[in-house]
């Protein structure tokens, strides 16, 4: 039986999972695989495909602005690339739902177009800053206004951008690519220099798509005016989706549990190190061949119950595993000992403040933990408690709390969970196949 989408979630207490599980495809690399493709001379193919509604949100906008895009199948999708110049002014402003991402990106891409246009979104991505995504692009000449930092985004389109070298205050894949997109059309070589590692799907994807991007260091260089050939990209399974399953896993999978073809690129892959360090029983085995089809590694993961130990999480980390610390403190709540997470201020403008959600979801759980403004710090314990507990409209914190619920006395009620479909569509029917007591109400 089928769980139909619901409002809120009942999740029964206790349980294991096992068994194996495929996850939907990467959101990140969805995003970027219709951009670039939009941007190409030719027909990109991409298969694994994540229909999820952040990354519709991206097809609808590329299709206002004269994009045609196929549906071969709900997770192939053929996109016919207009070339740089070939984008058209979409009659309305384009909407990007709860996408973060599309709205950042879009940006960049659309900075230097000879047309106007704006960008809105739902209520939580009209509070998110865009500032930081606005700053560069105006120094590269583009005329970007935003509300108070906010959205609505009004764009002055400005053909022609010139190349900067551009030093990111914090460690963000979104700013960086929205200069990267922004840099394609510059005159001149744009740079990039990252204090610390952020994920780097933009830069393989483009080096598939025929664009020569340096490396060296932490700086990344790429000269405007290269066009981009269609190619095929095959979209690994999410890691952050895969990182559900991986703390159930952790938590409650007696016979081992089995993720199959996940993307684990290095940059995205934080959370496994985090939890080897706490010891859980991880064990990857690398698909062979897969670099080649999509640029990006890809692995099966087999995960096994393990007895957690907290542990102190070096700043280091944070970026390589910022999507995926929700789930982590889940695990951090159910490790022996003490957990400690500072420098993940960025926590505090993702979908909701999930320092402060997670924060109130473990107090309703009885778990002893201390917000402070950068992290969270956690006391693991035996069991948790049951209770109602409040996604704020965010999927990863509703995915993170019913996840919670094999190591709970009593039953977890998450309300507000439809924008689970933004990243997850299937959710929980996946949750239940896997093992978890989970109805939607
Ligand atoms: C993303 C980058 C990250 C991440 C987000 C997706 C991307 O944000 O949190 O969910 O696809 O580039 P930052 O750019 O703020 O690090």
């Amino acid at each position: 039986m089928s769980v139909a989408p619901g409002r809120s979630w009942r999740v029964t207490p206790g349980g294991a999972v096992s068994g194996t599980l495929t996850v939907p495809g990467d959101k990140s690399i969805s995003h970027r695989a219709l951009m670039l493709g939009a941007l190409a001379e030719g027909r990109t193919h991409i298969s694994g495909f994540l229909a999820g509604e952040d990354c519709l949100a991206t097809a609808r906008a590329l299709q206002a602005l004269g994009v045609r895009i196929e549906w071969p199948a709900e997770t192939e999708v053929r996109v016919h690339g207009v070339g740089p110049a070939g984008l058209k002014g979409a009659p309305h402003p384009l909407d990007m739902g709860n996408a973060g991402t599309a709205m950042r990106l879009m940006m960049g891409l659309l900075a230097p177009q000879p047309f106007d246009s704006t960008l809105v979104g739902d209520e939580s991505l009209m509070r998110r800053p865009m500032e930081r995504v606005a700053v560069p692009l105006q120094m590269m000449g583009a005329r970007i206004q935003t509300h108070q930092g906010r959205p609505p985004v009004q764009i002055r389109g400005t053909p022609h951008l010139r190349a900067i070298h551009y030093s990111l205050p914090v460690a963000s894949a979104q700013v960086k690519s929205a200069v990267l997109l922004a840099g394609l059309a510059a005159a001149g070589r744009t740079q990039v220099t990252e204090p610390a590692p952020s994920r780097d799907h933009t830069e393989r994807m483009l080096r598939a798509f025929g664009v020569e991007v340096l490396h060296a260091g932490r700086t990344l260089a790429m000269e405007g005016g290269q066009e981009l050939c269609a190619t095929t990209v095959a979209v690994p399974a999410d890691f952050s989706s895969a990182a559900f399953f991986l703390v159930a896993g952790v938590l409650g999978a007696e016979q081992p549990l089995l993720l199959t073809n996940i993307g684990v690129n290095p940059t995205r892959t934080g959370l496994l190190e985090l939890l080897l360090r706490m010891g859980a029983d991880i064990r990857l085995q690398r698909r062979s061949g897969a670099d080649e089809r999509s640029a990006e590694p890809v692995a099966d993961i087999e995960v096994r119950k393990s007895a957690l130990r907290g542990i102190t999480v070096p700043e280091s980390l944070v970026p390589l595993s910022i999507d995926e610390l929700p789930v982590f403190f889940i695990a951090a709540a159910c490790a022996r000992g003490e957990t400690l997470v500072r420098g993940a201020l960025e926590l505090r403008v993702k979908e909701s403040d999930r320092l402060a959600a997670m924060a109130a979801g473990l107090g309703v759980l009885g778990v002893e933990h201390q917000l402070l403004p950068d992290g969270l710090w956690i006391r693991g314990a035996e069991a948790l408690g049951g209770g109602a507990v409040d996604s704020f409209g965010d999927h990863r914190i509703a995915m993170a709390f019913a996840v919670a619920a094999l190591r709970a006395r009593a039953p977890i009620e998450i309300a507000d969970v439809a924008n689970v479909a933004t990243s997850f569509p299937g959710f929980a029917d996946t949750a239940r196949h896997a093992g978890l007591g989970l109805t939607a109400l």
